[in-house]
């Protein structure tokens, strides 16, 4: 559980990153802010490319630039896309799953007037983590 006004800032940072979205091929914007442990929030959009398949979510572009800044502790993830709201892709879950099982995924659309969270363990039951990796 967030405080309500974190989470709303929170949604509010997704909202402002997803208008630098790289887009042109599904022309669908999204927007993610990454609230670490140590109260530090970064923001990610995504990234399309001309080859399609190596496109990149806004919530791994927020995670990866939180890890090369030393980040590697995280309480909560905004989302902000589309019309209504939208859960993370099974491969953001996968790569979020790493650094923080017990994430909180706040889900807005677009404009953050509406969003409902979840757990991230509760998105991704048995998830693959670093501890199945155990010999
Ligand atoms: N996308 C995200 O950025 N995050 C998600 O969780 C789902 C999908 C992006 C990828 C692509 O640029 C566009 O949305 C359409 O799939």
């Amino acid at each position: 559980m967030l405080q309500r006004d974190t989470e709303a800032e929170l949604v509010q940072r997704a909202v402002g990153a997803r208008t630098q979205a790289y887009a042109p091929y599904s022309r669908f914007a999204v927007g993610a802010a990454l609230l670490a442990q140590d109260g530090r929030i970064f923001t990610g959009c995504n990234v399309e490319n001309a080859s399609y398949g190596l496109t990149v979510c806004a919530e791994r572009v927020a995670l990866f630039k939180a890890v090369s800044e030393g980040a590697r502790e995280f309480l909560a993830l905004a989302v902000a896309c589309g019309k209504s709201p939208c859960a993370p892709c099974g491969a953001c879950r996968q790569v979020l799953y790493e650094f923080a099982p017990d994430l909180l995924l706040i889900m807005a659309d677009g404009e953050g007037k509406n969003w409902r969270s979840a757990k991230l363990r509760d998105l991704l039951p048995q998830g693959f983590g670093p501890s199945a990796l155990q010999k």
